[in-house]
């Protein structure tokens, strides 16, 4: 929860800058995005709408909250295998905040609107599924391709095929039918999502891996690659000898 100290902070700012739509737009953005960055989804919802500050997304924030809380409840229910086992680990949840989507629209050489937010990119809402065992990960696989509302439109497998720098992880990207009004102005309105799934083991990887990219001017990149690369495959061959740890642990009578 965002601590009340900061809800105030951002209060008085605003009363700092009763006119400050125009004044202090830019600054009032920063305020909003630090605190968006530790209290993801609760800042905004809270100030952007109340002062009147829409982001990328419009009016459609709180259908892409439904389909992601649709999502994970769906998943939370079918989480667990025939033995009563939980087949993940944790979840999480996010909905791609407002700079990194307007960053990617950039990249992209496409134009900061809700189509090309919502529907030109499918990965607005995203869901990661951390499972203990590879074996449940395609497990989760198959339930959730079994999910009402949804439809699968692409998955990508990078555990059998892991990308060329050791990146591991089975990437889906789902339709979901919405209740509420999507970009087309369809209702049942349809809002697209990208799910990951990986192991721990892939997952503290991923995590290390993308902390790495962002330090800029290594002068050894070639041997921190290399080394980045040791370790994706360490951390699989990992994966493979737990797995068949629990499959040995499970035939003991
Ligand atoms: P995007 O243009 O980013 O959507 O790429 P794509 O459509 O080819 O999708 P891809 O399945 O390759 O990657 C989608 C997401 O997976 C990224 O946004 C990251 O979250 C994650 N991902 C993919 N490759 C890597 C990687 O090498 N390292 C890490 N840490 N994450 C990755
Ligand atoms: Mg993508």
């Amino acid at each position: 929860m965002i601590a009340s100290g900061e809800l105030k902070a951002l209060d008085s700012r605003k009363e700092r800058h009763p006119e400050s739509r125009r004044e202090s737009f830019g600054n009032q953005k920063r305020v909003i995005r630090k605190a968006e960055e530790s209290h993801p989804g609760e800042v905004k919802d809270r100030y952007c709408y109340r002062w009147g500050i829409m982001d990328i997304y419009g009016k459609y924030r709180p259908a892409m909250e439904e389909v992601l809380q649709y999502l994970a409840g769906r998943v939370e229910e079918n989480g667990k295998s025939e033995n009563g086992e939980k087949l993940y680990e944790h979840l999480s949840l996010r909905i791609k905040s407002d700079e990194s989507m307007r960053e990617k629209l950039q990249r992209k050489g496409l134009e900061e609107n809700e189509k090309n937010a919502l529907q030109v990119l499918k990965d607005a809402i995203g869901m990661r599924v951390v499972c203990l065992f590879v074996d449940d990960v395609y497990e989760c696989v198959q339930r959730i391709r079994n999910f009402e509302r949804l439809k699968v439109l692409e998955e990508k497998d990078y555990i059998l095929d892991a990308k060329p720098n050791g990146y591991r992880s089975y990437h889906m990207i789902v339709e979901v039918t919405s209740d509420e009004e999507d970009v087309d102005g369809n209702v049942p309105g349809h809002f697209y999502a990208e799910i990951q799934l990986r192991t721990i083991a892939m997952d503290t990887w991923a995590a290390l891996e993308h902390e790495l990219k962002y330090k800029k001017n290594i002068s050894n990149q070639e041997m921190i690659i290399q080394e980045l690369h040791r370790c994706a495959n360490d951390l699989a061959a990992c994966d493979v000898s737990m797995q068949t740890l629990r499959k040995i642990i499970r035939q003991i009578p």
